[in-house]
């Protein structure tokens, strides 16, 4: 399975501090943004990932991720020159993902639970079709809201309702198969001029080929895409670090656990980075 994470937006609700630095980048705590959307990526066991990013902007980011060798992953970049829309991410991803199923996530969503690995492992498990999460929010209005029947089965997902119709949003985390490809060709754009996330997985929901794994309620899910979401973000990653002592989205913990990187490796990132607590968290570990 192939990884691609949609960091290509300008952040103009986040102005003017995404003026100089894009909104991937910038900080949420103690990390920059795009290191928790690619720890769900290593989380997931997938190591071949593509960072769709903004024009004039490979440098900030090569800096930061190079080509993913120092997380035992490969990274490459790839340019969305106009903003098209999250489903955008898989014409730009398309030669990257070749034959193969894919998992898209967003720049800006934070997830974090104690067993969010078992969450990942049923998503992917389906070997066809697709596997988005549903998650309660109290304000679903402005994100995709999946509708479920008695049975607990998605019935309608719609983007951005006036009247949602649930209190589950679908986060920006999408696994499908390869026959999004063909999906992604037949989108139309919607009446604000995006190709929308929200019609690929309805075009799975119509085929009977959707699943929507329900998140617990006690499940971290932030976008941190505003001023006061990136603020509350940087408080609840503070929040639940301190209180568990486990760092949320240490992407150097993940790889090593994963043995992707050997402990010298691991010892060698922590040195460089001995003047912080992240630093001695990887020391310590
Ligand atoms: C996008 C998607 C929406 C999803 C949300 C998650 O919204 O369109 O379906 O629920 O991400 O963050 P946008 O960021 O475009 O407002």
């Amino acid at each position: 399975m192939k990884g691609i994470i949609l960091a290509a937006g300008k952040g103009s609700r986040l102005y003017p501090m995404t003026r100089p630095t894009c909104k991937p980048l910038l900080p949420v705590y103690d990390k920059p943004m795009i290191y928790y959307p690619l720890a769900v990526l290593l989380q997931a066991g997938i190591r071949d990932i593509l960072v769709i990013i903004p024009p004039g902007e490979e440098g900030p980011f090569y800096r930061l991720l190079g080509s993913g060798g120092r997380f035992g992953v490969n990274i490459t970049y790839e340019v969305q020159e106009v903003a098209r829309g999250i489903a955008d991410a898989l014409l730009i991803g398309e030669q990257f993902i070749g034959d193969d199923s894919v998992c898209l996530v967003l720049g800006d969503n934070i997830f974090y639970s104690a067993d969010f690995e078992q969450s990942l492992r049923r998503a992917t498990a389906h070997e066809t079709g697709a596997c988005v999460f549903g998650y309660y929010v109290d304000d679903p209005r402005a994100f995709g809201v999946v509708e479920f029947d008695e049975q607990g089965r998605a019935v309608s997902i719609e983007e951005k309702p006036r009247f949602p119709k649930s209190n589950y949003i679908v986060p920006g985390l999408y696994f499908y198969d390869n026959s999004v490809m063909q999906i992604a060709h037949e989108l139309k754009p919607s009446a604000r001029g995006e190709l929308e996330i929200t019609d690929v997985n309805l075009a799975y929901l119509r085929r009977g080929d959707l699943h929507v794994v329900k998140l617990d309620r006690d499940f971290v899910w932030l976008d941190a895409g505003t001023a006061n979401s990136l603020l509350e973000s940087a408080l609840e990653v503070k929040r639940v670090q301190d209180q568990t002592g486990r760092y949320i989205a240490c992407l150097e913990e993940i790889a090593y656990q994963r043995g992707y990187i050997s402990r010298q490796t691991l010892l060698r990132h922590a040195a460089a980075l001995d003047k912080t607590l992240y630093g001695h968290y990887l020391e310590c570990l």
